[in-house]
């Protein structure tokens, strides 16, 4: 049997594999949690997100009483209030109120919310990590330097696991084949050499690739050419996000872009897609538009072919696929969730209860 044919099922994650918990996911939009309760979807667990008294927290989306979804609550004088029999939680997690009982009975001790083991805000997202991370979020300095100007696609839904999407904004080799309607040209077929270095759980490459640069302006009066060297910099964190850094010589441009894949459940999977630009103002809402625009439709091009897939995992034996030596940073990615997997994927529940 070629080992391409292997059976993969030992050697597959997706969207709801333990090992997942052990890393930040973005899990909304810093605007979609109000001020009640809000639930998300992660590893196939509902969650719900909550800020009380001022703090952000998160918590399975599980009463412990009778199980009732604590996101159909509300949030009454700082504490969770759940729906079903008014059980009143702090930002702990620990019940405070509990109406049926006589005042003077002491509250169950385990009468408290499954805690995630870590919640933040960063670049307008809200990011949980289910278990205890093994790195921390993905840089992304751009976002917060005044020169660069920010955009972001609106969040998107698609069965392509969050895994595969990640190696999909990793991958190297398909701009040509792929991107045909926007960047991609077949100067960029071959992939020149270059090295991946690791830090941690942090991967990263250089390089350099041609580029079909439909945002300079130069281009329309023949001052510089549509197909353009640019300097490429990924670089992938798991579970799975990846930033790609475009610099552009001829211009002076740079076009910064954070990936986060949320893996909501077994064949849904939420993007983010966070941009700066350094030649864009911030105020010229036009090309702002024009930008999003394209990238989503870039977006498009890759759930093109992901959609298609026969299945919506990500093998991490390196002998289940055949890789060449352009694919050097898929399979560092590969290997580092397969470390992550190897090194004790603690199940959620495990780890916060
Ligand atoms: S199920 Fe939540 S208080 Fe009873
Ligand atoms: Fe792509």
């Amino acid at each position: 049997m070629p080992l391409h044919d292997m059976p993969l099922d030992d050697t597959t994650l997706d969207n709801t594999s333990p090992a997942l918990a052990r890393g930040w996911h973005a899990v909304a939009t810093t605007t979609e949690v109000s001020d009640g309760p809000t639930q998300v979807w992660l590893l196939g667990e509902p969650w719900v997100v909550v800020r009380l008294g001022g703090r952000l927290s998160a918590f399975r989306d599980r009463c412990p009483h009778r199980f009732a979804p604590l996101s159909a609550g509300r949030v009454v004088d700082g504490r969770l209030e759940c729906a079903y029999h008014g059980w009143r939680f702090g930002s702990g997690g620990r019940a405070v109120t509990v109406p049926a009982l006589d005042p003077s009975v002491p509250i169950p001790p385990r009468a408290c919310l499954s805690s995630a083991a870590a919640v933040g805000e960063r670049f307008g997202l809200v990011w949980i990590a289910p278990a205890e991370p093994v790195c921390d979020l993905h840089p992304f300095p751009e976002w917060d330097d005044p020169i660069y100007t920010r955009a972001a696609t609106a969040p998107r839904r698609t069965t392509v696991s969050a895994l595969q999407l990640a190696d999909n904004f990793l991958d190297a080799a398909h701009f040509p084949t792929v991107h045909v309607q926007t960047f991609g040209t077949p100067e960029a077929a071959y992939v020149s050499p270059h090295h991946v270095t690791r830090d941690g759980w942090e991967i990263r490459t250089v390089y350099q690739a041609p580029y079909r640069n439909h945002d300079d302006p130069l281009v329309a009066t023949g001052d510089h050419p549509l197909v353009q060297p640019h300097v490429l910099t990924k670089i992938g964190r798991p579970p799975a996000s990846v930033s790609l850094t475009l610099d552009f010589p001829l211009t002076g441009h740079r076009l910064a872009i954070l990936f986060v894949c949320q893996p909501e459940t077994a064949l849904r999977t939420r993007v983010y897609k966070l941009m700066v630009h350094n030649g864009i103002a911030p105020g010229d809402v036009g090309r702002i538009t024009d930008l999003v625009a394209y990238e989503d439709f870039v977006l498009d091009e890759d759930l093109a072919v992901l959609e298609r897939y026969e299945r919506m995992t990500l093998a991490t034996d390196l002998r289940a696929e055949v890789h060449s030596s352009a694919d050097k940073l898929s399979v560092a990615y590969r290997r580092v969730l397969s470390e992550l997997a190897a090194d004790g994927g603690i199940d959620a529940q495990e780890a916060t209860e």
